[in-house]
């Protein structure tokens, strides 16, 4: 995701700012800018060179004025426009003397925009982004301080940011605000700091201040100042800061697999923003399909591999509720081989957190020579599945380091389910009321990741419970299989120990043979419908001596009859109960892999993308 980093008030501001930049690259980024400020001059420099855009920057900046004090800097993840230099940010007013960086998405920025237009105020970007140096504009032009106008324009914008301004008429003051996009404040003698990440100034600033939802902070060479949203002064909590650069880099957790768990409510709640209309239309911005051609879809096919073909199994299951469409899903590798039938009206979707997965892109270029529509679901802007896509949805999920994916993975479900919300939308399968109902629940499952995320103790006494065991069986029914698979898929790359999945009914067709003492049978048993055969499950495996966990809701009194320990989870709707699920698997299968001393973040044998057959 984005990157921010501003100073005022320093003798070095150009450099101050190049090094952040530099130290935010490991956020993953397309593009990059900056702008310095001073009274009655702002100068900007923006680069789209991918992961050498910082670099390219650094070229380009060889050539700023000298003697700023004051200035930002932006590394992009794109999400509304592609990644070109004109959506770059720093973006500027019609004036050119406001600058604004914006990591999040402003929901509301097209009817904004409308507005704004029919006001004269012309856009040079294709960025949500730039309502919002236009928005400050408006009130500046009413007489407004900074601080105020920047109040005023987050009273007028729906949606998520972290953002940063400066006017070249008010110099030597940087105004930042903050809604879900994280955002601190660091101060030194002289100077005050501000950024997305605390490694970006971490050896700049001596202390550093978080910025909370809805708070604006108005910095200057001597200090800071913070309102909220009403305009009343707030106190910014200290952080105790003692991380290196490398623990800093990884948000103080100890490696990048944890942290990533940890964004998991981010990256839904990323994934889900800005995707409905106010009308109730289900949109996504980047998708290159029309609603009609979406109406005449006849058949659904995905393709992926690993932890995104669980995914990708999870769809299956809510576009033929929902949208009432029959659907396949193959995996990448095989799909290409088998000499698959499309049809007219076929509909074919990747599923890449990576979009280069070789396997995936070759399916979804079979499909397209067969005459399938292709949409592709990539968690990276420009990926070539999604070049290549005749269509495409971004989750929303950040830059995923660790070579297991997690983040990913629910930003893919959250992003497939919404979209079977559409199919259903436009074929008239599901009443609108249900698909609103649908839809807050799907907006819901973010904090109940958060309750799940906050129960980390007990998952890690379970773990430490079962660190002796060698053999694992996951078993699940209906959704709850993909997440079974799921499970047995993050503790076998994680541990290296034998892990499986399978449907809850499937266990009497074979595996039962191999359940005696010693062996651990992990069940996902959050679905009402499918409760009592899976209690009947776990009663035949804890028979013949298994050790069962279950994976049960807050409010279960039936599970501890037959579950030796419980995972509890909040209770959701069905179909989103993998996101919820799957996070205590991941958590269960991280403590057994730190218990083992495994290298969580890179497991033996495995490569992040698979780029060769
Ligand atoms: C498992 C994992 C892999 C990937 C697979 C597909 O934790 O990360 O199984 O899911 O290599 O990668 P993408 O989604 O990039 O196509």
């Amino acid at each position: 995701m984005c990157g921010i980093i501003g100073v005022v008030g320093s003798d070095d501001t150009l450099a101050t700012l190049l090094e952040g930049l530099t130290r935010l690259e490991y956020r993953g980024y397309d593009s990059a800018g900056i702008a310095l400020v001073r009274a009655g001059e702002t100068w900007r420099a923006r680069t789209a060179s991918g992961t050498e855009s910082v670099a390219a920057l650094k070229e380009e900046c060889l050539r700023a004025p000298k003697g700023f004090t004051s200035g930002i800097g932006h590394t992009r993840w794109a999400t509304h426009g592609a990644p070109e230099a004109i959506n770059a940010h720093p973006h500027l007013d019609c004036s050119g003397n406001i600058a604004i960086i914006h990591n999040g998405i402003i929901e509301n920025h097209t009817e904004i925009k409308e507005d704004l237009e029919s006001r004269g105020h012309i856009f040079t970007s294709v960025t949500d982004s730039e309502v919002l140096a236009h928005l400050i504009e408006e009130f500046r032009a009413q007489g407004l301080e900074l601080m105020e106008a920047v109040r005023q324009g987050l009273l007028v914008v729906r949606g998520a940011f972290a953002l940063a301004a400066m006017d070249a008429t008010e110099p030597n003051v940087i105004v930042a605000a903050r809604r879900i996009s994280p955002l601190v404040v660091g101060t030194a003698p002289g100077a005050t700091y501000l950024a997305s990440d605390v490694p970006a100034i971490l050896d700049r600033a001596s202390a550093f201040y978080a910025v909370n939802d809805d708070e604006i902070v108005r910095l200057g060479p001597e200090g800071f100042r913070a309102i909220d949203l009403e305009g009343a002064p707030v106190r910014l909590h200290q952080l105790s800061i003692e991380w290196d650069l490398e623990t800093a880099e990884k948000g103080g957790h100890d490696d990048f697999m944890s942290k990533e768990i940890n964004e998991q409510p981010n990256a839904i709640r990323s994934t889900l923003l800005d995707r409905r209309r106010k009308d109730g239309t289900i949109t996504f911005d980047e998708m290159r399909i029309s609603d009609d051609e979406l109406r005449d879809v006849k058949r659904v096919c995905l393709v992926a591999a690993g932890t995104s073909y669980h995914s990708a199994l999870i769809a299956k299951y809510a576009i033929e509720k929902w949208a009432r469409l029959g659907v396949d899903v193959d995996i990448s590798s095989e799909y290409r081989y088998r000499d698959p039938i499309v049809e007219v009206g076929t509909l074919v979707i990747g599923v890449s957190q990576s979009g280069e997965t070789i396997d995936t892109i070759q399916a979804t270029r079979e499909a397209q020579r067969r005459g399938a529509h292709v949409v592709a679901i990539s968690n990276i802007v420009d990926s070539s599945m999604a070049r290549e896509a005749d269509a495409v949805i971004y989750t929303r999920a950040g830059l995923e380091v660790s070579v297991a994916s997690t983040k990913a993975f629910v930003a893919q479900v959250a992003a497939l389910e919404l979209l079977a919300l559409r199919l259903a939308q436009l074929r008239g399968t599901l009443p609108e009321s249900e698909i609103d109902g649908l839809f807050q629940g799907l907006n819901a499952v973010s904090a109940q990741v958060q309750a799940v995320l906050d129960r980390r103790e007990n998952i890690e006494l379970v773990a430490k419970e079962l660190m002796g065991a060698h053999d694992f069986f996951f078993i699940g029914r209906h959704v709850g299989f993909p997440t079974a698979l799921e499970g047995a898929l993050k503790l076998k790359e994680l541990t290296y120990l034998h892990a499986e999945g399978y449907p809850g009914g499937e266990l009497k067709h074979g595996p039962l043979a191999l359940i005696e003492p010693g062996v651990v049978v992990i069940a996902i048993a959050t679905d009402p419908a499918m409760h009592e055969k899976m209690l009947s499950n776990l009663s035949e495996v804890k028979a013949r001596g298994a050790s069962v966990v279950a994976v049960a809701t807050d409010d279960d009194e039936m599970i501890e009859s037959v579950a030796d320990f419980v995972l509890r989870v909040p209770a959701t709707e069905p179909m989103f109960t993998p996101m919820v699920d799957v996070v205590s698997l991941q958590m269960f299968a991280y403590a057994v892999a730190r218990g083992l001393g495994r290298n969580v973040d890179r497991p033996r044998n495995l490569a992040k993308t698979v780029t060769v057959e």
